[in-house]
């Protein structure tokens, strides 16, 4: 009885809000925006990554705009070449085990200190990879980061 309500309840605070003068944008919007300030994405982080990323848009032949696309906006966007380019900048920060598949403990190393809580809590769910290869099981990463904390999560 209760959560046949609770729908026809939302929607009346909803409404009670929205009339009430509040902001129905804040409401209304499920997904919070990222953050992308002078600290976040860490600075030393972004300086370490960029060159490689221009390693791995020639290797991958992604478009920046398709990396910049799944860093910063919703929806996914799920192309081959972005998937391989994840999987490219796991290989060339050296952040793969013997297979080139993901090691963990290797990533954590590439992440400032006082990041590190924030890194773990975004990967704490996500550590066991479906994909049939490399570039799949990458973006299973990736998905799986962003959709855990859509602030944090970036791509560079
Ligand atoms: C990754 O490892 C290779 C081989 O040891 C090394 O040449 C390269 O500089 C390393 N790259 C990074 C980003 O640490």
């Amino acid at each position: 009885m209760l959560a046949q309500a609770s729908p026809l309840l939302l929607l009346l605070l909803l409404v009670t809000q929205c009339l009430d003068g509040a902001d129905c944008s804040t409401i209304t919007t499920q997904r919070p925006a990222p953050r992308r300030d002078g600290q976040y994405p860490p600075p030393e982080t972004l300086a370490f990554l960029r060159p490689l990323g221009k390693l791995c848009l020639q290797e991958t032949g992604v478009s920046p705009e398709a990396v910049k696309r799944f860093s910063d906006a919703d929806p996914f966007d799920d192309n081959r070449a972005l998937k391989c380019y994840m999987d490219c900048m796991f290989r060339v920060t050296n952040v793969t085990d013997d297979r080139g598949e993901l090691h963990m403990g290797k990533l954590l190393e590439h992440v400032p200190t006082e990041f590190e809580d924030i890194a773990l809590r975004m990967g704490v769910r996500c550590t066991r990879p479906k994909g049939k290869d490399v570039c799949e099981r990458a973006f299973w990463f990736h998905k799986c980061w962003k959709t855990s904390d859509p602030v944090h999560y970036y791509l560079v």
